[in-house]
């Protein structure tokens, strides 16, 4: 080292791409839960990525936000926004993670977890238990969440109805 200060080099994208982080995350992270081998950087710019109708739902669209990739497949961070009006929602279901939670970014959505119905609003946070029965039903126009959940790859699967489900909102100018 000659004294001067070191600038930085390297591009965003060498930085993502450095198996070098992956290996001391690998060690910083050691006996943690959720440690792994795979931890790389991912900076997910906002408007690189678009919305995507491949999501579980079709009345959904979905934006990756590049963390599944970054932890191996460990964790999913994605948007999730309102593409058609509800008709009749996800029906009854349960998801086989060890962590799930929703923070409602923009708008609202109604859930039934369980034999209760929740209103979740702008700014709100759920965490979900693993295997809770539940049924989104019912979300606004502008409806946006951020979904985390692990791991990326999980069973969904239909449940029996826990109780009935009532009807949703219509949109603006929705017959
Ligand atoms: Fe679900």
């Amino acid at each position: 080292m000659d004294g001067s200060t070191q600038h930085a080099s390297r591009t965003i994208e060498e930085l993502e791409a450095d198996g070098a982080i992956s290996d001391f995350s690998a060690a910083y992270s050691a006996g943690l839960p959720g440690a792994g081998a795979v931890n790389f950087f991912s900076h997910v710019a906002h408007g690189t990525t678009p919305y995507a109708d491949r999501g579980l739902r079709d009345f959904f669209l979905y934006r990756d936000l590049g963390v599944a990739k970054a932890t191996g497949g460990r964790i999913l961070c994605h948007l999730v926004k309102a593409n058609m009006a509800p008709e009749h929602g996800t029906g009854w279901h349960r998801h086989q993670l060890g962590f799930h939670i929703v923070y409602m970014v923009s708008g609202w959505a109604k859930f039934m977890y369980s034999d209760v119905s929740v209103h979740v609003g702008t700014g709100d946070c759920v965490y979900m238990p693993p295997g809770i029965s539940h049924y989104l039903y019912d979300y606004s126009e502008d409806m946006e969440f951020l979904e985390i959940e692990s791991p990326v790859e999980s069973l969904t699967e239909d449940v029996s109805p826990c109780c009935d489900i009532p009807q949703p909102t219509p949109w603006p100018g929705q017959k």
